[in-house]
């Protein structure tokens, strides 16, 4: 008799709207934002740091190294004669090489007299400089034989006129120090840097672990869950925020009561006189009248009997809210019982229709609130009724499946458009086009006692029954007492059929 349902629409809890706020863009972190200022600026300011020492400790060892470059040109100076008129190294051989010994670098030294000419030396020596500094010495780089070198000049005044004695060596020793430098010394440096960032970026993710839980547990609640957030995990500086969080969640809490107890009370009131109201219209129906007041008088009876209806649907639908039931009024039932209980009351009703309301009822346990659970079941019943043509069919069902209690309303009337199924739950939102009374609220209750119970709604089509139409079939799955149950009223309700 049933026909498979092809695309039931599953209608989105608080949580699957909290999940898409969720993936929504973030692109201002306050963790990137913490980093930013506080690792880059140290970082710079470590590398900077780093780099200074570096080149302080190789300034502070060229000043060495050319110190000791000088020693050897001093050490020649003073074996500078005139001999004959003539100027001359007066240093035997076996001296110079002692000289010029170095295990690294290679050493070349030239003594050149006033004219330029080489007295003694290596020829390939470049000429001195021609300005004499005022220390009469100075340091250079420069290149000997196509080497790399640096060069010490010492400029001696003499009798003949100006001797300028030039040491130079090759930069391996040199080149090996700047080495040992940056390795020895700077790469700890920039180790450092690499471990202080890392601490950074641990250090600011755990101080902000305790927002991100903060984050979870408001993302995960649904816009009924007004409960205080947690404040004991919070660090100090983070605690004033929950506590206004909590001070606003209290007064959105109070004001949500408030509208819940003004739309209850005014319903509740608005039941007594328009209950009189009907009483006297069809007391005053029952007179002999002129047609034309029979007709008024029907209309105003027809309208007094939307106008309780809507009372009566605006009472269910405060009591479904959050606050308009007690959370202990929560016990063992039975919807196969419940259901039994509506039978008696809806089975008359589809008689006039000529409908064939079928119960098929098993047992269905689960922990939940009696009175809100008739309500959902006359909601369907009623719609089914309400909705599907005469000599239709509708079946009510309950069941255990899969650890489930699952209540099925089905019927082969017009059914609801795909593109409806979520919409239909909406306060006051009929499908367009949709004939008869009705408030737009049936639904909208439904959808409200599914949330207080943490169960799950889906809609798709119904009882095929060779109408031709596509029918209606709407599944409510509750957690079937015995097993693990959502937690009431937290909006995870309504979920996959
Ligand atoms: N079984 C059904 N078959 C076809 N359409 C339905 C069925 N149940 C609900 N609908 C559509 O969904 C709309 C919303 O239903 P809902 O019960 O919320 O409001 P209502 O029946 O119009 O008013 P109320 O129930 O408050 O008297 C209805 O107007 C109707 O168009
Ligand atoms: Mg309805």
């Amino acid at each position: 008799m049933n026909r498979a349902d092809p695309a039931p629409t599953d209608v989105p809890s608080a949580a699957g709207r909290a999940a898409a706020a969720r993936s929504g863009p973030v692109d201002r972190s306050l963790r990137k934002q913490l980093l930013s200022w506080l690792v880059l600026p140290l970082g710079a300011l470590l590398v900077s740091s780093a780099l200074l020492s570096y080149s302080v400790a190789l300034r502070s060892a060229k000043v060495a190294y050319d110190r000791a470059l000088l020693d050897p040109a001093l050490s020649l100076a003073e074996h500078v004669r005139t001999v004959d008129g003539r100027l001359v190294l007066d240093l035997p051989k076996a001296a110079l090489d002692v000289l010029r010994v170095d295990s690294l670098d290679r050493i070349y030294f030239s003594v050149t007299g006033p004219g330029g000419e080489l007295i003694a030396g290596q020829p390939e020596m470049p000429p001195p400089p021609s300005v004499v500094p005022d220390s009469h010495r100075e340091f250079r780089y420069g290149t000997v034989s196509g080497e790399n070198v640096r060069i010490a000049a010492l400029f001696l005044p003499n009798a003949e006129g100006r001797v300028v004695i030039q040491v130079a060596e090759t930069m391996v020793k040199r080149n090996r120090l700047a080495r040992e430098i940056l390795f020895g010394e700077t790469l700890p440096d920039l180790l450092v840097v690499g471990v202080a960032m890392f601490l950074v970026w641990f250090g600011v993710g755990r101080s902000l672990a305790p927002l991100d839980r903060l984050r979870a547990e408001i993302a995960e609640r649904s816009a009924v869950d007004l409960r205080p957030l947690d404040a004991s995990y919070a660090p100090d500086e983070v605690r004033p925020l929950v506590a206004a969080l909590n001070d606003l969640l209290r007064d959105l809490h109070d004001a949500l009561d408030a509208q819940q107890r003004f739309t209850a009370n005014a319903a509740h009131q608005l039941r007594t006189p328009l209950a009189g109201l009907r009483t006297q219209v069809e007391l005053a129906l029952r007179q002999p009248a002129p047609p034309a007041l029979v007709h008024s008088l029907t209309q105003l009876r027809n309208a007094t009997v939307r106008a309780s209806h809507l009372a009566n649907q605006l009472l269910a639908l405060s009591r479904a809210e959050p606050g308009g039931h007690r959370p202990d009024a929560l016990r063992e039932v039975d919807l196969r019982t419940i259901a039994q209980d509506a039978a008696a009351l809806w089975v008359p009703r589809a008689l006039l229709k000529d409908l064939d309301l079928g119960f098929e009822l098993s047992s269905a346990t689960l922990i939940g609130d009696a009175r809100l659970l008739r309500d959902l079941i006359d909601n369907l019943i009623e719609n089914a009724i309400r909705y599907t043509p005469d000599g239709g069919q509708i079946t009510v069902r309950t069941e255990i499946a899969d650890e489930q209690a699952v209540l099925t309303v089905e019927d082969n009337g017009p059914g609801i458009a795909a593109a409806e199924r979520e919409r239909v739950f909406q306060r006051f939102y009929r499908t367009p086009g949709t004939e008869g009374d009705g408030s737009g609220l049936g639904l909208a209750i439904v959808h409200e006692i599914v949330n207080a119970h943490g169960a799950s709604v889906s809609v798709g089509t119904g009882v095929d029954g060779g109408a031709g139409r596509p029918g209606t079939r709407i599944v409510v799955r509750f957690a079937a007492a015995g097993s693990a149950p959502a937690p009431a009223g937290n909006g995870a309700a309504v979920a996959a059929a």
